[in-house]
């Protein structure tokens, strides 16, 4: 659409020859419910598709938020999520924009490069996210694979009318040499990824919304575009082109701002407008106890109510490691399970036990190593204190026969990732102190941070006692 790539007359001949019943989008309804789809809208009147991808925050193309070189002011836009008719205001729901992010390098190095936006709403969704392919799944879009494009966009191939019914067209990823062929040197690899053929393309209002692949078994959708451009819609040798989100680097770009992974399902306690996405998830072992007699690992571990899902779970003990999974148990906070364990592992009698909590859509993740042991540690505390010079200070008491070591952790979220800084302090005699200054490029991050900082304190019986271990959690500094 930006060069014209064929001459006049080719043009012409190819308007004519396109015909428009199966041109755009096939001409077929959706034939299922797409609850993360988003209609965009700018002042009031549709612009744009868009997708729920956290319960907070939508994709969409960057040239759908771009008035000239200046992202539109986000009070100004408005999104329908989950909405089939674009006329029913009984379904799905209505949020405003809080805050636009454009890609910094959009239009570089190809004019349409990297043609993608987040927009934070200004209120939580409670529609299902759709979940981006990670860049290791690019089997499941490898060229030629049928995906599937949905839009409120033109059904004609060269209309600017929107239709009022989400209309869906399956189409095949082009190889990239395929696409460079059509595109030329507007064709940008790195960031761009093609899929059509004759008669079956999205086109103008399209632009914004979701390239999926549908997971086999349970045909939820699974995101790997976003539309972005294409000459004309549906002509031969011209395919769509969307941004390339299932893989670097705009994946990363996207993962960097927002938490990916397993959909949180809305509601939870409301966090909105703040602008803190990532919630720790304060994971503490109360009690990680192991009965020799019954060969059982019972575990006590709270973590917020926020948390969801799965923890994976290790021992390792007796030259060998135990794996499983437990569930989260959110409506009581905790996680609790008493496990079989393997016979030479339950005869040891202890073990250093892991688990890791993978982190949520808001909740960032978190992994706790102790000892398990018949007998606890009594881990005592207070919260630990971080001074604006980035001295941090934790001191306690700990049972009189504890020896080894208590870890103290802190950890909180820069650019969209969970960094950790860990210090140990010594025990003696029952008491345990800690006073340490940080990193100086720790202590600037934790100033530009994200949400909160969270100390994770552990007596983690390393040396060769029967002691199990304790941890504590605490915020140490609040959200920003
Ligand atoms: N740029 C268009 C929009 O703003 C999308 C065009 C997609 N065209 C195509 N042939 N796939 O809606």
């Amino acid at each position: 659409m930006r060069r014209s790539l064929l001459s006049a007359p080719v043009l012409l001949a190819l308007l004519v020859a396109a015909p428009a019943a199966q041109a755009v989008n096939g001409g077929r309804a959706a034939t299922q419910d797409f609850p993360a789809m988003t209609a965009l809208e700018l002042d009031g009147s549709f612009r744009c598709g868009a997708t729920l991808i956290h319960p907070e925050v939508v994709l969409t193309a960057a040239h759908c938020v771009l008035e000239g070189d200046d992202p539109v002011a986000a009070q100004r836009l408005t999104f329908l999520i989950g909405r089939r008719l674009l006329d029913d205001d009984s379904a799905g729901e209505v949020r405003r924009g809080a805050q636009v992010t454009v890609h910094e390098s959009y239009g570089k190095p190809a004019p349409n490069s990297n043609d993608v936006a987040l927009v934070r709403l200004t209120q939580r969704s409670g529609q299902e996210p759709m979940g981006i392919l990670p860049p290791d799944q690019r089997a499941r879009w490898s060229p030629g694979t049928e995906v599937k494009v949905i839009g409120w966009g033109a059904r004609l191939p060269i209309g600017l009318l929107a239709t009022n019914q989400l209309q869906e067209a399956h189409v095949p990823v082009v190889s990239d040499p395929g696409c460079a062929n059509a595109y030329g040197s507007d064709f940008d690899a790195r960031t761009m990824v093609c899929a059509g053929r004759t008669g079956r393309d999205a086109c103008q209002g399209d632009s914004g919304g979701p390239l999926m692949t549908l997971d086999a078994d349970t045909r939820r959708p699974r995101q790997i575009g976003v539309v972005s451009f294409g000459f004309g819609c549906g002509f031969p040798g011209a395919p769509g082109v969307y941004a390339r989100v299932a893989d670097t680097p705009l994946h990363s770009w996207i993962a960097a701002r927002v938490p990916l992974g397993a959909q949180a399902g809305g509601g939870g306690d409301g966090a909105s407008a703040s602008g803190n996405l990532i919630h720790p998830a304060k994971l503490a072992i109360a009690r990680a106890r192991i009965d020799r007699s019954d060969r059982e690992l019972d575990v006590l571990a709270p973590i917020t109510g926020r948390a969801s899902g799965e923890v994976t779970v290790a021992l390792r003990a007796a030259g060998r490691t135990h794996r499983f999974t437990a569930p989260v148990d959110s409506a009581n906070r905790r996680i609790r399970f008493t496990e079989r364990i393997p016979a030479e592992q339950a005869r040891k009698g202890s073990g250093i036990l892991t688990i890791s909590y993978p982190g949520d859509g808001d909740t960032r993740p978190q992994e706790l190593r102790l000892r398990a042991a018949p007998r606890g540690a009594r881990l005592d505390l207070d919260r630990p204190t971080l001074s604006s010079g980035g001295r941090l200070r934790a001191k306690g008491t700990i049972t009189s026969r504890a020896r080894g070591l208590v870890r103290v952790g802190l950890s909180y979220v820069h650019q969209g990732t969970t960094r950790v800084v860990e210090r140990n302090a010594r025990i003696k005699d029952g008491r345990w102190r800690l006073n340490v200054r940080l990193p100086a490029e720790d202590v600037a991050r934790i100033g530009a941070r994200t949400g909160t900082v969270q100390s994770t304190t552990a007596f983690t019986g390393y040396l060769r006692e029967r002691l199990r271990g304790e941890a504590r959690a605490f915020r140490v500094l609040g959200a920003r």
